[in-house]
């Protein structure tokens, strides 16, 4: 942006030099003249200054200005641009809130919550509670389901029904959904919000795609839905609620009422529904190549982070990504000449340390540190990624550290701190025997529109 405005001031200050080139060229000796000549000298210097400035961005740095030009015509976005809401009921709320303060900043997050019924007294450090319409007169016949999902499918048409000014993106979560808020602009500022968009991700969990459907948004990993696309749903919602009544979920509502319309999902890695259960330290240990969003079901599985409980555990994760939010369970991975260790960083999260080099491919793939979202015994684990086992015996697993704290390091990077996680008495190698604690430090991970295309994965070798 600086650049652009620096690229504009210049045309006046040019036309000056123009005008004053006669009065270089012939100079009288009054003082008055002497001292404007002075001025005129320092004028030409600091116009050369900035032509020189401008002409090696124009020769060095063409590409970035473009892409700054161009994210600046259509595609910048920012957090005010998104209108969050979360679908909640009152008995859930006044525990599940405790995660809604969590990501949600009253100065910088537009968000509203909506409940089956009051009684709330207004908390400002939370986003303002909203009762939804009454839907009696809409149809449900899931066996054993729930109606709220009509209320909950209808949430896009009261968000959208309120015509808040300058919402480019709709987002609808559920009150166990955390996001990571510049993350998710940094992924819809890569979409026009002006034509029709529909982004998320589905299950984790093969089957739940199988019944659902491979291309609907999960409504609690969250989805995001362009202004121009909410307003047109919201205008046929009703009517098209009526023809639905036989399905169990809102998400499904919504997607079947965006089919007709023409859209499919956009999928986006960084939507998390958490369709697991247990310990997601293999799932999180392995995060896509793609900034994290959201995470979901987090009633389901085991806190994050050894001995704290839940509220906690997020709120590590969110503090880590509050210093640099692109980088936050991103995975890079270092090999030692010497070949004694592999050391697995996904930072903000855990370090883990492998005796001996490991191939990538193997630490690319998910530990299953986790269990079926579906209990009993005929459910087969099949999920949408490729897995490892993770081994049994601790000793057999790499030593892990996780993260204790982080803080910046100068103005461009951070540096972060991971405590060992005991597990025992195992035999380790001399090498990473006596290893307590792994300090990383590392740059802020700014990316631009290009490079959320196409990501780039880090391997060092030390
Ligand atoms: C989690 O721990 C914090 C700090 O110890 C505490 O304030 C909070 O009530 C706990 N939350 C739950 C749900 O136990």
């Amino acid at each position: 942006m600086n650049q652009t405005r620096r690229k504009r001031r210049t045309d006046p200050s040019l036309s000056r030099l123009e005008s004053l080139s006669p009065e270089m060229l012939f100079p009288t000796k009054s003082p008055a003249l002497i001292s404007a000549r002075v001025r005129n000298i320092f004028l030409l210097l600091t116009i050369c200054v900035i032509v020189c400035i401008l002409f090696s961005y124009g020769t060095f740095r063409r590409e970035k200005i473009s892409s700054i030009a161009r994210s600046l015509s259509v595609f910048s976005t920012r957090r005010r641009h998104l209108l969050f809401s979360i679908a909640a009921s009152h008995d859930s709320w006044l525990r599940r809130s405790s995660y809604v303060r969590l990501w949600y900043t009253p100065e910088s997050t537009r968000a509203v919550v909506f409940l089956d019924r009051g009684g709330f007294d207004p908390d400002l450090s939370l986003p303002q509670v909203i009762v939804s319409k009454d839907v009696s007169r809409f149809p449900y016949n899931f066996p054993g389901g729930l109606r709220s999902a009509i209320r909950v499918a209808r949430v896009v048409k009261e968000t959208v029904d309120r015509g808040d000014k300058d919402v480019r993106w709709f987002v609808f979560g559920d009150d166990d959904t955390v996001f990571f808020v510049d993350n998710l602009v940094t992924v819809l500022s890569k979409y026009d919000h002006r034509k029709w968009y529909y982004v998320g991700s589905n299950s984790e969990f093969y089957d739940q795609n199988v019944r659902y459907s491979f291309d609907m948004a999960f409504g609690g990993g969250g989805f995001a839905i362009s202004a121009s696309l909410g307003k047109v749903l919201a205008k046929v919602l009703d009517s098209c609620l009526m023809r639905y009544s036989h399905m169990y979920g809102s998400d499904s509502r919504i997607f079947s009422c965006l089919a007709e319309l023409g859209v499919t999902l956009t999928h986006e890695p960084g939507f998390h529904q958490i369709d697991v259960r247990g310990n997601l330290f293999g799932l999180l240990c392995a995060h896509p190549l793609s900034p994290l969003v959201s995470l979901h079901h987090l009633d389901a599985v085991d806190p994050f982070f050894p001995k704290m409980n839940r509220t906690e555990s997020v709120a590590r994760l969110i503090g880590a990504a509050s210093l640099d939010s692109a980088r936050i369970l991103q995975q890079s991975v270092c090999y030692d000449s010497s070949n004694t260790v592999t050391v697995s960083v996904v930072w903000g999260y855990a370090v883990q340390v492998y005796e001996g080099n490991k191939l990538l491919p193997d630490l690319l793939t998910l530990q299953k540190t986790f269990s079926t979202w579906r209990r009993g015994s005929g459910v087969q684990s099949n999920y949408m990624f490729s897995t490892r086992e993770y081994p049994r015996d601790p000793c057999g697993r790499p030593l892990v550290f996780f993260l204790d704290s982080v803080g910046p390091d100068g103005a461009e990077g951070t540096w972060s701190s991971y405590n060992l996680h005991s597990v025992g008495n195992c035999h380790r190698a001399e090498a990473v025997k006596r290893l307590q604690y792994i300090r990383v430090l590392s740059r802020k991970l700014e990316r631009n529109v290009e490079q959320v295309y196409t990501p780039c994965f880090s391997v060092y070798y030390i």
